[in-house]
């Protein structure tokens, strides 16, 4: 019997451990384990599990995916109805809400504005979720409001979805039902269908569809495989938290392990809700997932409760939309481009069309079996979608709207560009003849300079394809070798911006290595991974001789871009341009390998003062930007990351600095200012200028 007991105590600290692991990386965003100690602790786990069948419970972490795949859906009974919001659009919506919100209170005009709480609109797809006595019991998606479709199992994949809350919050109520957005950051979105191009898979539309496609997938080691994550925002009408504030019941959701967006604000006023939706807005191409408004909220639960709800939208809410990111219009003509890595991309020449504030007329029609799939020909009605800075696409067109006129459009046999006969591979046609061809140079050139490689902003489109169309750029490395003399030569170029080019190549000689990496436009090295091969391996001479299976151990680095990266630095004309770039004057700045969590047994050397130090950026940064303030820190070995918790070690906190500030300050994380980072910057040598 006492070995039964020291079992069972094994198992529930097992359990605990590895939860309390999974919500740290996963909604904290900050590892309390290495994978080596995490994989050990599961490992112990799964095997105690193995030998006692009869001690395994539904919220031990082994059973995320336990079920198998389903024929359809069951359905499922809400709690308590799940609601959806009035919205608007424009600022006098907003007022009329302030005014019947005001009215419902009443309020008279010199009673106190409405504190509000406001909350960034996620796109993705509402989710309920509940729990008896803090165990993950059932979750279900909105449906018709009163019954929705049971996904439980899928949901008990997503990682942020905790299957049992944490008892930090407290004791849980019997029955909870917490309600929120299931969504793809836009990263995992282009990263999952940049691999489903490649294996010539569908894609999706955008990340709201992947969101719900993936959560309504009937197979759940399908949607185990999706990049899903959580955002709680409420608890159903009637729960009681023992909180008075809609504000203070987010927070007691985040203690309990559910993740929180962090850009929650309370505000008085009506005037203060419509800075907050400006400065959102603002932000919005910033953020790492896609949002289509704020929600504002009264924050006040019994002003809430006083307020009540019409049939299905509650009265105490409503959504302020931004402008949409979707609009009709007609495809005038296909086109076909070629990227940098050659590869033939159809292109939509639009109707001009305004979507969110720009006149877009073109949009990627992604390859020719996308094209083929969606059908889409000349003289089509079709949907584009436009989100943030990225390429406006065809999100699907009109059919019914066809009256026969419409072409099927034909690829081209042959480079537009260099007349080479275009190569199978994979769903893309690609032109062989590497940076020979004047397209895929002027391509290769545009991604050097471009704002997140070496942002040289002289760079524009129309100076490439002069300096690639009049012979004096036929490699990265002639970049270098302009001068001005014959840069005025060009067409719209005086003394003044040419001096202004060769300064500005100059800047980029001593460029951050993740940037330089990202620049040389290596296949399936985007930011990210440039990123990763920086931090793990410090200099380009290191990129350069590290073989394909140390690559491959590279946390996030799989075979398929391991073999790019060794394709890339092992073709002979790559290696003439590093050198003649080398021989230019070109060298990336190097920087400390980052080992998080390492022991720091391993004495190398010179460590500067933040070398393996989590820091966080709050607040706005006055004399650099986040992604300056993020570079530099890297460069001195720190590991920027995104939330505040008690593995951070410094805080830097810019003007108005909110709830991070806060966070950081209760668990006595150092604080510094702007202008005291900067300084130790300087005095550490680090930095990017
Ligand atoms: S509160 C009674 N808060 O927007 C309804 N909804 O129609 C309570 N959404 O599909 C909803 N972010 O899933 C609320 N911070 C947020 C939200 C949010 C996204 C979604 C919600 C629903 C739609 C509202």
């Amino acid at each position: 019997m006492a070995k039964k007991k020291s079992t069972e105590a094994r198992l529930a600290e097992l359990r605990e451990r590895i939860s309390e692991a999974d919500h740290a990386y996963h909604v904290l965003d900050a590892p309390v384990l290495t994978d080596g100690e995490y994989d050990t602790l599961y490992r112990e786990l799964k095997a105690i599990e193995a030998k006692h069948p009869e001690l395994v419970t539904a919220d031990s972490p082994t059973q995320r995916v336990g079920a198998t795949a389903a024929d359809q859906f069951e359905p499922a009974e809400h709690v308590k109805p799940m609601g959806s919001l009035e919205s608007v659009v424009e600022e006098d919506g907003l007022r009329e809400f302030d005014g019947r919100v005001r009215k419902g209170l009443e309020l008279d005009d010199d009673d106190p504005p409405v504190r509000y709480c406001c909350e960034p609109k996620i796109d993705g797809v509402a989710l309920e979720l509940v729990y008896r006595e803090g165990v993950l019991e059932m979750a279900a998606t909105r449906g018709d409001g009163l019954v929705g479709e049971n996904v439980t199992a899928n949901a008990r994949t997503i990682p942020s979805i905790p299957l049992r809350l944490l008892p930090a919050g407290g004791p849980p109520p019997e029955l909870l039902s917490v309600r929120g957005e299931v969504y793809m950051t836009k990263a995992d979105f282009h990263r999952h269908n940049e691999l489903q191009a490649e294996r010539g898979e569908a894609l999706m539309a955008n990340p709201r569809n992947g969101a719900a496609g993936s959560l309504r997938q009937l197979d759940p080691a399908v949607t185990e495989q999706r990049p899903l994550k959580f955002f709680a925002y409420a608890v159903a009408d009637g729960s009681d938290l023992g909180v008075g504030t809609q504000r203070e019941a987010l927070a007691r959701l985040g203690d309990w392990g559910l993740s929180i967006n962090d850009r929650v604000r309370t505000v008085e006023g009506v005037d203060a809700v419509l800075a907050e939706h400006a400065r959102t807005d603002k932000d919005r191409d910033s953020l790492d997932y896609e949002i289509d408004g704020l929600v504002v909220k009264v924050d006040e639960l019994d002003a809430q409760r006083k307020l009540g709800a019409r049939s299905r939208t509650p009265r105490w809410a409503l959504a302020h939309k931004f402008e949409p990111t979707e609009a009709v219009t007609r495809v005038a003509n296909i086109s076909v481009q070629v990227g940098r890595v050659g590869s033939i991309t159809p292109v939509a020449e639009l109707e001009p069309v305004e979507v969110a504030g720009v006149v877009v007329r073109r949009a990627t029609l992604h390859n020719r079996k996308e094209l083929e799939r969606k059908d889409i020909r000349i003289g089509d009605h079709v949907v584009i979608h436009r989100a943030g800075d990225v390429i406006p696409h065809v999100v699907r067109s009109l059919q019914e709207r066809r009256d026969g006129d419409e072409e099927v459009f034909l690829f081209p046999e042959i480079c537009p560009a260099c007349d080479s006969k275009l190569v199978e591979d994979g769903v893309f046609l690609r032109c062989p003849q590497g940076s020979h061809c004047p397209a895929r140079l002027k391509e290769a050139v545009q991604h050097y300079g471009s704002k997140r490689a070496l942002d040289i902003d002289q760079l524009g489109e129309k100076l490439v394809a002069q300096l690639v169309d009049t012979g004096l750029v036929k490699t990265l490395a002639d970049l270098y070798r302009l001068d001005v003399e014959s840069l005025v030569e060009l067409e719209r170029m005086g003394e003044k911006s040419a001096t202004k080019l060769i300064a500005a190549l100059d800047e980029t000689k001593r460029a951050p290595l993740a940037r330089f990496l990202h620049a040389l436009g290596i296949k399936h090295v985007g930011e990210h991974v440039a990123r990763l091969l920086a931090d793990a391996l410090g200099s380009l001479e290191a990129v350069q001789a590290t073989d394909l299976d140390a690559l491959q151990e590279i946390d996030g680095i799989g075979p398929e871009v391991a073999a790019a990266v060794r394709d890339f630095f092992e073709d002979e004309e790559q290696a003439s341009i590093l050198q003649e770039l080398r021989d230019a004057g070109v060298e990336p700045l190097t920087q400390e390998v980052v080992v998080v969590d390492d022991d720091d047994d391993a004495d190398d050397g010179e460590r500067g003062p933040l070398h393996g130090k989590r820091i966080v950026f709050t607040g706005k940064l006055s004399r650099i930007t986040r992604d300056e303030a993020q570079e530099a820190a890297r460069s001195l070995g720190a590991k920027p990351s995104g939330s505040v918790s008690s593995k951070t070690d410094l805080l830097v906190a810019g003007e108005a600095a909110g709830s991070k500030l806060a966070k950081a300050e209760k668990l006595g994380i150092e604080v510094l200012t702007e202008d005291e980072f900067l300084a130790l910057v300087e005095e550490s040598g680090g930095g990017s200028d």
